[in-house]
């Protein structure tokens, strides 16, 4: 399962591109574009959690190696990233109910914290990544 890290790793990665084009897409008036990339970028997400559950479940905490100054800064990111993951998927849920039930005036509303929100977890998830698995190796 070492495998694993590296899928979800790139499947968050892909999830932040959609996000961005999905953004663009709105911005540029191209609203069934936007909804279909969101709506991928969301399926993304989806098969993200599921991997890194089945990662975690099966495999021990891989202890961060990095020593020093970096270790507040990896920790800083990691914590805000969980925390922030967890605060953002039920309004995830809401953002995405809003715009499929044509309440799209509430669902900019909302979007406007989501998407912010959502970017930086997805940020957060590859630095901390590459500290992890790349950098302090
Ligand atoms: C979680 C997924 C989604 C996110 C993060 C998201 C994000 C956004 C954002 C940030 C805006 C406002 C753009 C601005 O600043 O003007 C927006 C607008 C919009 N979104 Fe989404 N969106 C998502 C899913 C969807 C889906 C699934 C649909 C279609 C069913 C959709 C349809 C629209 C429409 C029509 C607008 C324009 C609303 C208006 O200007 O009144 N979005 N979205």
């Amino acid at each position: 399962m070492t495998w694993l890290p590296h899928l979800t790793a790139t499947l968050n990665a892909i999830a932040l591109v959609l996000l961005l084009c999905g953004f663009a897409l709105i911005k540029s008036g191209r609203r069934h574009l936007h909804r279909n990339v969101m709506l991928a970028a969301v399926g993304t997400s989806g098969l993200f959690l599921l991997a890194y559950v089945i990662y975690h479940a099966t495999a021990p905490i891989f202890e961060f190696r990095g020593t020093g100054a970096v270790r507040p800064v990896y920790y800083t990111l990691l914590i805000s990233h969980v925390v922030l993951a967890a605060a953002v998927t039920p309004m995830i849920a809401v953002t995405v109910w809003r715009a499929v039930s044509g309440q799209f005036a509430p669902h900019r509303g909302l979007a406007r914290w989501t998407l912010p929100i959502w970017l930086y977890v997805s940020a957060t998830g590859i630095v901390v990544y590459a500290l992890l698995y790349h950098v302090y190796i």
